[in-house]
């Protein structure tokens, strides 16, 4: 096990590129895999999940070479292999997204439950639901979900809610099944429109419609196509955060506007510093920030990713905020490890401060209660999940002393070399045995 070592508080300056995103260049290589034809890939991001994602397509039949300047070539001739093997399969949430090429292409699939933050229960009932919708046969089995297929037919599909990858999922399976196929309640995330992009440079048809509809027409064959992975969002945002909480000023180049247009508003409202430019955005500390109340949902809202890093950066804010989290129920549990750093933050299993959500008689701990402006302290803390990890960090940075971060592996599963990039841009930190 390995630790990170930071002595604070010391301010983040500098230039740093964001890369291509993990939530995006997943599902790519996945959809590479409806065809047999070569496909390629520039921005690939060098991050964990990016090896366990190419491990699991490896696995089924593809061939993935690796080129200069970040780039993938990825080919699948055939798909031979039925089962997501389980040693992979548990280390992140991808096994289910290899239903589509694994049916198309084989007509069995084999997969065993998905692994992932632990940030909620998270189940699949969406994405098997709208796959015995599209003909196949589904049972589950001791945690193994067996799909069975001799050719997906379209389906009009209503989505219970807007789930990202079960949208992806089901975008993939309709591109190549036989007739139309309606996604409705559709997740209309930046990454699901790039993997849309993405189909129809292979040939599918997919239309959207402003009230979240995808209508797919399938089509009987995709070919090889090539991509530029969408910078990662969330981790334009944590930077940001990160800039604006430690007192610092940073260019996140490659950071989009359009992607991140109700994080910009956030920041605005509680007076933090940004400034959009050509090739990315610069964030910075523009006096004192001021509270405010915040809601998670689905995009084009304010997405539950920004809000780890977003709360921390309301510990530093006058006043009280409040932050109500209505995407995943228990994305708190990050709370717990600030707490021991100094932060007012207290949960609830209310809704508070918006609307009235679907976790509002669960017993979730999902609003919280943050008064600042506060003064973090080191400590030794543990990683729950990928972005309370760098949340974390970016706590260590602004806190007196020095603090050990537990657990970075679950970091290095969504952020490039975070201890090198992060001491380049000036906090001391170093990567040390746990
Ligand atoms: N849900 C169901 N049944 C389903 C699918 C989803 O009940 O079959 C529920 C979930 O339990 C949750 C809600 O629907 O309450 C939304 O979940 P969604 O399916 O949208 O999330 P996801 O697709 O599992 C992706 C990202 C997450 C990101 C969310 C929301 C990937 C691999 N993961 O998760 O990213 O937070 O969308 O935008 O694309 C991360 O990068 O750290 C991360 C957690």
């Amino acid at each position: 096990m390995e630790a990170l070592a930071i002595e604070g508080p010391t301010p983040l300056r500098g230039e740093i590129e964001v890369a291509g995103a993990k939530n995006s260049v997943s599902k790519l290589l996945t959809a590479s895999m409806l065809t047999a034809e070569p496909c390629r890939f520039s921005n690939v991001p060098a991050i964990g999940d990016m090896e366990i994602t190419k491990r699991i397509c490896q696995a089924l039949g593809a061939h993935c070479t690796a080129g200069a300047a970040k780039q993938l070539d990825v080919q699948t001739p055939r798909i031979s292999v039925a089962a997501v093997p389980e040693s992979l399969a548990v280390k992140n949430r991808l096994s289910v997204m290899m239903l589509a090429p694994l049916l198309h292409r084989h007509g069995r699939a084999v997969v065993p439950a998905a692994g992932g933050d632990r940030i909620g229960p998270r189940p699949v009932d969406f994405h098997l639901e709208g796959y015995r919708r599209m003909g196949a046969r589904v049972e589950t089995l001791d945690d193994v979900y067996y799909l069975e297929s001799d050719g997906l037919k379209g389906a009009d599909i209503a989505l219970p809610y807007p789930s990202v990858t079960a949208t992806e999922n089901l975008l993939m399976a309709a591109t190549l099944a036989r007739g139309r196929t309606f996604i409705r309640n559709a997740a209309i995330e930046p990454e699901v429109v790039d993997l849309a992009l993405f189909l129809q440079k292979m040939g599918a048809i997919i239309d959207y419609h402003a009230d979240r509809t995808f209508i797919v027409e399938g089509v009987s064959t995709l070919v090889g196509a090539t991509h530029d992975v969408m910078p990662d969002r969330l981790v334009a945002a944590s930077l940001g955060a990160a800039a604006i909480a430690s007192h610092g000023d940073l260019f996140v180049r490659g950071a989009r506007q359009s992607d991140m247009l109700t994080f910009l508003n956030a920041l605005r409202r509680i007076g933090g510093g940004f400034e959009v430019q050509s090739d990315g955005i610069r964030f910075y500390r523009d006096g004192a920030l001021r509270s405010i109340a915040v809601e998670t949902t689905v995009h084009p809202g304010f997405m539950t990713d920004w809000q780890p890093p977003f709360a921390l950066l309301l510990t530093q804010a006058d006043g009280m905020s409040v932050v109500h989290e209505t995407v995943f129920e228990d994305r708190f549990v990050y709370v717990h490890e600030l707490q021991k750093m100094g932060a007012d933050i207290e949960i609830y299993d209310t809704c508070l401060g918006g609307q009235t959500c679907r976790f509002a008689a669960s017993g979730h701990r999902h609003s919280a209660v943050i008064r600042g402006p506060v003064t973090l302290k080191g400590a030794e803390i543990d990683i729950p999940d990928l972005r309370a990890g760098f949340t974390y960090l970016i706590a260590a940075i602004l806190a007196s002393g020095r603090s050990v971060i537990r657990g970075v592996e679950e970091l290095d599963r969504g952020y490039e070399q975070i201890d090198e990039s992060l001491r380049a841009l000036g906090a001391q930190i170093e990567r040390i045995d746990a």
